[in-house]
């Protein structure tokens, strides 16, 4: 039954994540060295015990507190602040009626929980909205990975008919250039800068906001070593969740994010509405492929998948199972996989999300 997932092991490789990356801060658990030891006498060590492939674990990566880009200098509180304003400004979209919040609700782990999402003039898109929380960290932008950083993701949903529908990007200027207050938070957040006003700088400052919403969780803590902060029922599910090969696609620090997978690899997905990259790429190989989410959060973040079709966790993680891997989960495997995933809800950075006050 699992068979079908030993095709997608050369994927994670080409992926370029290595299987044994140097742990970042801190010094490996106490109990990676004296696994045998600890195999051998009696006081059981709780990682022996939950019997996950150590190996597999450091696949797995804990949460960085910031995103940052690699090519430039961590942002700084000027422009987060400014990114912070445009992404509640309704004054970005056409009926002022729409910011990035609407859909992107902080409060909420990033997401509207509409199976699509509202867009201007009342219109629903075709899409389910993901969540902006670790959306930094991605391998691209979008369901279909169509757009690269988040800077550069920002400046769509602005001028995209069904979502905030601005005509252009000069109008999005003008419209900023007439209240002072931006005028003067640009210039404090690009102060090289001669006229900071510009529609990249928009985007730039959106992106280096959404850099820094990350929500470490329990399961960061068991990454780092602390072995209680996970209870029975989520290390079993941990283990399946292993075992089962969902961690073939759903890996790294984001537990997702990293790749862009067909939905269907084992069984055909029942919605072809919507083709994924191959409406990008024309590619046949690209059909319904869709860059594969971090699970980070999902508890929080229902309904699930690009068209919204599961509306509950544990309905998403019995379509994986059979969709993916074409196995069909017992009821008891489905609520341990759901009791894991919710150990990676993490705390919202409530101060940092606070609405703030606009310019005028
Ligand atoms: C009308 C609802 C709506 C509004 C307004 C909106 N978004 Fe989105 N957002 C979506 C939907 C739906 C998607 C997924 C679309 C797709 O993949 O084709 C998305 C995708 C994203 C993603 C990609 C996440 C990922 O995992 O790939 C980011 C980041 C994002 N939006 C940020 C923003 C920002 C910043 C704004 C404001 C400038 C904004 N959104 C405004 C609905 C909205
Ligand atoms: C072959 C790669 C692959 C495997 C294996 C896989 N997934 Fe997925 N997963 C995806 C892709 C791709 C999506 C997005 C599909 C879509 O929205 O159409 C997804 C979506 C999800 C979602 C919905 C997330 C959201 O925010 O909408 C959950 C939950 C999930 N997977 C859990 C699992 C579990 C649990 C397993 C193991 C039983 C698993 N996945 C196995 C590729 C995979």
């Amino acid at each position: 039954m699992h068979r079908a997932l030993y095709f997608l092991v050369p994927v994670l490789a080409a992926c370029g994540s290595s299987p044994d990356p140097a742990p970042a801060a801190k010094p490996p658990t106490p109990a990676a060295p004296a696994a045998t030891v600890a195999a051998r006498a009696a006081p059981a060590q709780p990682a022996a015990d939950s019997g996950i492939n150590p190996r597999l674990l450091r696949r797995f990566k804990p949460l960085r507190s910031s995103i940052e880009r690699e090519d430039e200098a961590p942002a700084s509180v000027a422009q987060t602040d400014l990114g912070r304003m445009l992404f509640f400004d309704v004054r970005l979209s056409k009926a002022r009626d729409l910011s990035c919040s609407s859909c992107h609700r902080l409060d909420h782990f990033g997401v509207d929980n509409e199976p699509t999402s509202v867009g201007a003039k009342g219109a629903r898109g075709r899409r389910n909205s993901p969540t902006v929380f670790h959306a930094a960290g991605h391998i691209a932008s979008f369901w279909d990975g169509r757009a690269g950083s988040v800077e550069e993701q920002a400046k769509g949903p602005i001028l995209n008919p069904t979502e905030m529908a601005m005509t252009d990007a000069q109008t999005v200027v003008a419209t900023l250039q007439k209240i002072p207050g931006y005028v003067t938070a640009f210039h404090a957040a690009f102060p090289d800068e001669a006229a900071p006003l510009t529609y990249d700088n928009v985007g730039r400052a959106i992106g280096a906001f959404e850099r820094k919403l990350t929500t470490p969780s329990r399961w960061d803590k068991y990454l780092l070593g602390d072995q209680a902060a996970l209870t029975e029922l989520e290390l079993k599910g941990l283990k399946l969740f292993t075992d089962l090969g969902c961690m073939t696609c759903h890996t790294g620090e984001f537990v997702g994010g990293s790749m862009f997978q067909k939905v269907g690899v084992a069984v055909p997905w029942p919605n072809q509405a919507d083709q994924g990259r191959y409406e990008l790429t024309k590619s046949d190989a690209d059909r319904m492929s869709f860059k594969v989410p971090s699970l980070r959060d999902v508890a929080q973040t229902a309904p699930y998948f690009h068209d919204g079709s599961a509306k509950t966790l544990e309905e998403a993680v019995g379509l994986m199972a059979r969709h993916q891997i074409g196995d069909e989960l017992g009821a008891d495997d489905v609520h341990a996989i759901v009791a894991w995933l919710g150990s990676l809800t993490g705390e919202l950075p409530t101060k940092y999300i606070e609405r703030p006050r606009l310019p005028e």
